[in-house]
């Protein structure tokens, strides 16, 4: 029994995992993201981002994002497409320009209809809007806020469910795992594209958590915002740790990866969960948090750690 076919028993559509297109090679490492008991959904760490997809105006290429489609297709598991409007990993002519509110509008639209639309009935989930709020919760400046205010955010969404109506339209942050001011201010978003006829389906809580510090009131903010009428999904989990790695921190990360895979057990409209990648051969964290890492529930050497054992606990309660 994997941890997908866990998760199903306890109502979820899937546990899936993030990859990225060079990790394929690695056969000891496909043959366990391959098997769909234990990875029910794939996400693409990077190969469906701007910069890969439209690195030039009107240009589009695919090839990275159909190499993790066909691959999700092929081993029966569900994708989430990640993601299409972002300040990061966009390509120099989106970021240099100077645009007005036109322009971009219409960058946006052949962006989002193009992507979305390539990929159409493909995907479970589109992260249509990625991390629009600094941690304040105010929004965050970037060449689209700055450009055209929040309404950025419904040209996407009106985009994206243009280009294929099927797919569950998310907007994706993180530090919204539990209640405060970026949690709040993503259900007032959430409140306005509603009243506004704006279509959003999820709000996907990324879950980049540190060791001993899972936020307590989780399972309460997932409610607070399922409330709303929208599904949400852990979307990008991995819980870091200041190495070197201890027993201790491996224990407390096994309690922590347990806690974090029961609220979303709890919270019935809480579909399914995703980690940032399952091995800590291929995580991002160390390169961008230097001293820190260890985050995933998997090794570098591709055994399963105390955190597995975590999830498994979690999804067998
Ligand atoms: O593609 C270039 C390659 O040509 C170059 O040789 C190499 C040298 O550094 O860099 C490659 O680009 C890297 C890219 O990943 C592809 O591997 C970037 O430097 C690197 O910064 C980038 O990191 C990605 C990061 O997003 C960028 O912000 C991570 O792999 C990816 O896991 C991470 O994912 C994000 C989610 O999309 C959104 N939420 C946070 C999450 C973690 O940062």
């Amino acid at each position: 029994n994997g941890l997908n076919a866990l998760a199903k028993t306890q109502g979820k559509l899937y546990f899936g995992s993030a990859t990225d297109n060079p990790e394929l090679t690695d056969t000891a490492y496909t043959a366990i993201l391959d098997n769909n008991m234990m990875f029910g959904q794939l996400t693409p760490g990077n190969s469906m981002k701007w910069d890969a997809t439209e690195p030039e105006p009107g240009t589009f290429t695919f090839s990275g994002g159909d190499q993790i489609a066909d691959l999700a297709q092929a081993n029966g598991q569900l994708l989430r497409g990640h993601n299409c409007v972002w300040y990061s990993q966009l390509p120099s002519w989106v970021t240099s320009t100077t645009w007005n509110a036109t322009g971009l509008t219409a960058a946006i639209e052949r962006h989002v209809s193009t992507v979305v639309g390539h990929y159409k009935g493909i995907p479970y989930a589109w992260d249509v809007v990625n991390e629009p709020f600094n941690d304040d919760g105010t929004f965050r400046s970037d060449v689209f806020y700055d450009t055209l205010g929040e309404s950025y955010i419904t040209i996407a969404l009106n985009a994206a469910r243009a280009a294929d109506p099927n797919a569950k339209l998310y907007i994706n942050d993180y530090n919204i795992e539990g209640t405060g001011a970026k949690s709040t201010a993503m259900q007032n978003l959430v409140k306005s594209l509603q009243a506004a006829g704006t279509p959003i389906d999820g709000v996907g809580i990324e879950s980049h958590l540190i060791v001993g510090e899972v936020p307590t009131t989780m399972q309460e903010n997932l409610e607070a915002i399922t409330a709303l009428g929208v599904e949400v999904a852990i979307t990008e989990l991995d819980i870091r740790m200041t190495l070197p790695e201890t027993a201790a921190l491996l224990d407390q990360q096994k309690t922590d990866y347990q806690t974090v895979i029961s609220a979303c057990i709890a919270v019935e409209k809480c579909v399914g969960m995703t980690v940032w990648d399952y091995t800590d051969k291929y995580s991002w964290v160390p390169s961008t948090f230097s001293g820190q890492g260890d985050a995933c529930p998997w090794d570098e050497n591709l055994v399963r750690k105390p955190a597995y054992d975590g999830i498994v606990a979690a999804l067998q309660s």
